[in-house]
């Protein structure tokens, strides 16, 4: 089948590589013309395991290809994908310009029937804002149906996820939209749940903001566990064998970022505003997230015994480890406000060290972990890479000025670090 996806970035390069694996024939379309030429000589410009091979793969056996072209991918394609971005705007609500945009383009190319799939994370009512703009900017009008197919791919495990995806929910009104999409997943084995194109829409915010609940429930009860003397990995543990609970999701820690949770929670809270719906629980999450957030700080600032002057070694800048995304990390919240208070941060990451660069002005970019832990006061745990739990502590130990760890992953073992001499600060432990 001939599909094309708009938008190549995480959500769309994965969605496009993907169905080539399963045997469609995609057109990878975006707007940065940098980014199709490299994708197209098979670099994949974010780190994301198995993407690289499935682009190179599917680029050779001619399954898949890129254009800046976007015209000519529509009018070749029966299903057409919208994968922008739908970031906040000032209100918190999601930004549906790119979404505009593709909308117009695609009313430009259409001749014959498509099906036109926003994988894009949109507000209720996208759906039909799709439909509208289409036949509003369509010349002469062309069958076609607008589908809601949100995407619930995790960076770090996207391919993965979208080859055995917990569920495919597609929300259309059009029986015939339904079957031509039930025949391209075809491949995929996995539950399909047909339903309208609103509640399509808002299982996707009601799934990002319940998981973000999970967290921020969890580090709420990590604060308490800290003043009553409990520890908030023995309580995770003992509340995940509930089947009811389960253990994804209730690691304390920082707080919650990236591209979704956050800006999909202040998203749905901006739905739930415009309907007269005060969403009081929704608000709790957010708020506990950036207090969350502002305790690492303190944490640091108290290992440090002040932050003026102070030096400090930052291992992790991701917002979770196993991607290069930096997008609304914590940790970029945390190195900021240690460098506003006067420390002087040296900061790691394995793989997020490019598209954290812009975002860290201030900031010294070590080589490697050990090169951030040199002549520090501290050392920061920010982001809970493998690499960062098997280090030789006893060489970061010689190398730091004064050995004390603030390991905001609850990731490293204070008994060693202790023995070896560290102070050790964890989060609800
Ligand atoms: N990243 C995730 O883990 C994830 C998971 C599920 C859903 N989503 C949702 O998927 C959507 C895309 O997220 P992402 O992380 O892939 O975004 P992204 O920023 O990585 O990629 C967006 C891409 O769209 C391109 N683009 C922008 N305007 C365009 C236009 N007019 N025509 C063609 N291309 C254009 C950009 O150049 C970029 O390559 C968002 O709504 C997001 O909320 C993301």
């Amino acid at each position: 089948m001939n599909c094309c996806v708009i938008g190549t970035g995480y959500v769309g390069l994965v969605t496009g590589a993907c169905l080539a694996e399963l045997g469609h024939t995609v057109v990878g379309a975006d707007t940065d013309a940098r980014k199709i030429e490299m994708l197209s000589e098979g670099h994949v410009p974010i780190y994301e395991a198995e993407l690289e091979s499935l682009v190179a793969g599917n680029l050779e056996s001619g399954n898949l290809n890129f254009t800046t072209d976007i015209h000519r991918a529509v009018s070749e394609s029966e299903f057409v994908f919208i994968t922008v971005g739908t970031p906040s705007d000032i209100d918190g609500k999601a930004d549906l310009t790119q979404v505009d945009e593709v909308a117009r383009e695609i009313a430009a190319a259409i001749e014959g029937y498509k099906v036109v799939i926003n994988k894009s994370t949109v507000p209720v009512g996208s759906t039909k804002r799709v439909q509208r703009v289409i036949e509003e900017s369509m010349e002469e009008y062309h069958e076609f149906d607008v589908v809601s197919n949100p995407e619930f791919l995790r960076e770090g495990t996207a391919v993965l996820d979208f080859m055995k995806p917990s569920r495919i929910v597609i929300g259309s009104d059009s029986q015939k939209a339904i079957m031509r999409m039930t025949e391209l997943y075809r491949g995929l084995n996995a539950p399909i749940l047909v339903t309208d194109p609103v509640s399509a829409e808002m299982i996707k915010y009601a799934s990002n903001a319940f998981l973000a609940s999970k967290v921020s429930f969890i580090n709420a009860v990590a604060n308490l566990c800290e003043a009553v003397g409990a520890d908030v990995r023995e309580v995770s543990l003992g509340m995940g064998y509930d089947d009811r609970i389960g253990f994804e999701f209730l690691k304390a820690g920082p707080g919650y970022g990236g591209s979704c949770f956050p800006k999909d929670c202040r998203a749905l809270l901006a739905i739930a505003r415009d309907h007269g719906y005060h969403f009081e629980l929704l608000e709790g999450v957010i708020k506990v997230n950036q207090e969350q957030h502002e305790k690492m700080v303190e944490k640091v600032e108290r290992a440090a015994g002040g932050l003026e002057g102070a030096r400090i070694g930052v291992l992790g800048l991701a917002f979770k480890a196993n991607t290069d995304d930096v997008r609304e990390s914590p940790a970029l919240y945390v190195v900021r406000q240690l460098i506003e208070k006067g420390a002087s941060v040296t900061v790691y990451d394995p793989q997020a060290m490019d598209t954290a660069r812009p975002e860290l002005e201030g900031a010294g970019f070590a080589e490697d972990a050990y090169q951030a832990a040199a002549g520090a006061q501290v050392l920061v745990l920010l982001t809970e890479w493998d690499e960062f739990k098997w280090l030789d502590y006893a060489r970061v130990m010689q190398l730091m000025d004064c050995p004390s760890i603030v390991d905001t992953r609850n990731c490293l073992d204070p008994t060693v670090l202790r023995k070896l001499g560290f102070t050790y600060e964890g989060v609800g432990r």
